[in-house]
């Protein structure tokens, strides 16, 4: 069966927000926006989908930005996708969007535009910006009606974390199509969003429970954490198959595997989550940058500090950008991994 490649891609820097824990302003709120250019995109696309033939795989794109929608040449880049037939989603902010908009992103083939919610009302507004809140709650209406699925993420951290019960019950409420939550990956190795692992094993164990009492709702609560397989496996609702391949990963975290991030000014990241530097897409092959050695970096599992003596490493590998928040070094153990080795 042919495999998916995913390619989140950062077509602009340009943002009305300047979110407390975004990766792109953490360090700095004034740093230069950068764009890629039409000819750019252009070049990127052919190269993404070239690599794809080459390797038999099955591109999605996740365009986002800053907010993808305030690229100067956003909807030339829209007739782009079209016309080479690409599936892609949205990552994007809720100010641009109305029902127009919305109807023109799914003309151009969009299935998905991912919303951010990082609190109830006060704590996301103080996060993001204020008013923030009520026009991300106003605009899910606008992009359902349009039959663009809509997705709601959530990022984690001490921050938000007792509210997260509560936003589950907002998007099934107003029937967000999926969800799902990932931790908050510091950007200087600061503490103080720290959570530790029996509070996160403690969510999750909430989360499950809200999870079984919407299984009806239509919203679909997606397990994007990887700790949730090791969650599943100590119910027993997961186990591990028998006659494996042991060379092969099966499923976890999805970096060096199925991903690749590429930045406004070409820069590939094998993960944007973490200073991760493999390649330029302007200046090199994808999939020379895919196969090369510093993306091998990512796949020398036997490194894991900690997953590489855990019989869940073929499925899990916890989030290796956590880590990397945490200490600098994308091999130590997940931060908040319970599980004692
Ligand atoms: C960079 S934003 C782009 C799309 C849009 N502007 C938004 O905020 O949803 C994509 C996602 O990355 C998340 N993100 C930003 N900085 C992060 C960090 N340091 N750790 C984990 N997630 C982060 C955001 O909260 C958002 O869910
Ligand atoms: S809206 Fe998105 S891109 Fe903009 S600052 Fe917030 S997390 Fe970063
Ligand atoms: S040790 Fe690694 S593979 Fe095992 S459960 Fe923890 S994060 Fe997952």
């Amino acid at each position: 069966m042919e495999q998916y490649l995913a390619f989140q891609w950062h077509i602009t820097d340009s943002c009305d927000q300047r979110c407390q824990h975004c990766y792109i302003f953490s360090e700095d709120n004034d740093i230069p926006i950068i764009e890629m250019s039409y000819e750019k995109m252009e070049h990127v696309l052919e190269n993404c989908m070239d690599m794809c033939k080459k390797l038999n795989r099955i591109p999605y794109f996740y365009i986002t930005g800053g907010d993808p929608i305030l690229h100067k040449d956003f909807w030339t880049f829209m007739e782009m996708l079209k016309f080479h037939n690409v599936s892609f989603g949205l990552l994007g902010n809720p100010f641009h969007l109305n029902d127009e908009i919305c109807k023109k992103l799914r003309y151009y083939g969009c299935d998905k535009y991912q919303l951010s919610i990082d609190g109830m009302r006060n704590n996301h507004d103080s996060i993001r910006k204020p008013g923030s809140f009520d026009t991300t709650i106003e605009k899910i209406k606008c992009i359902r009606n349009e039959g663009i699925k809509c997705v709601v993420m959530t990022t984690v951290s001490k921050i938000n974390i007792a509210e997260i019960p509560q936003i589950i019950d907002l998007v099934a409420h107003h029937h967000v199509d999926i969800f799902a939550f990932a931790r908050y990956c510091p950007t200087s190795l600061e503490k103080s969003t720290h959570i530790e692992s029996n509070e996160y094993k403690e969510l999750l164990e909430i989360c499950w429970e809200k999870f079984k009492e919407y299984k009806d709702s239509g919203t679909t609560f997606n397990l994007k954490d990887h700790l949730w397989t090791l969650f599943l496996y100590e119910k027993g609702l997961f186990t591990i198959p028998e006659g494996l391949d042991d060379n092969k990963i099966y499923d976890g975290c999805n970096c060096a595997n199925c991903h690749m991030t590429i930045l406004p000014n070409g820069d590939v990241y094998a993960c944007r989550r973490m200073e991760s530097l493999i390649g330029n897409a302007f200046s090199e092959s994808m999939q020379d940058i895919f196969l090369g050695e510093k993306m091998d970096k990512y796949r020398q599992y036997d490194k894991f500090e900690k997953c590489s003596k855990c019989e869940l490493l073929r499925f899990c590998r916890g989030c290796p950008a956590v880590a990397y928040g945490y200490t600098h070094n994308a091999y130590a153990a997940d931060p908040q991994c319970w599980k004692e080795i």
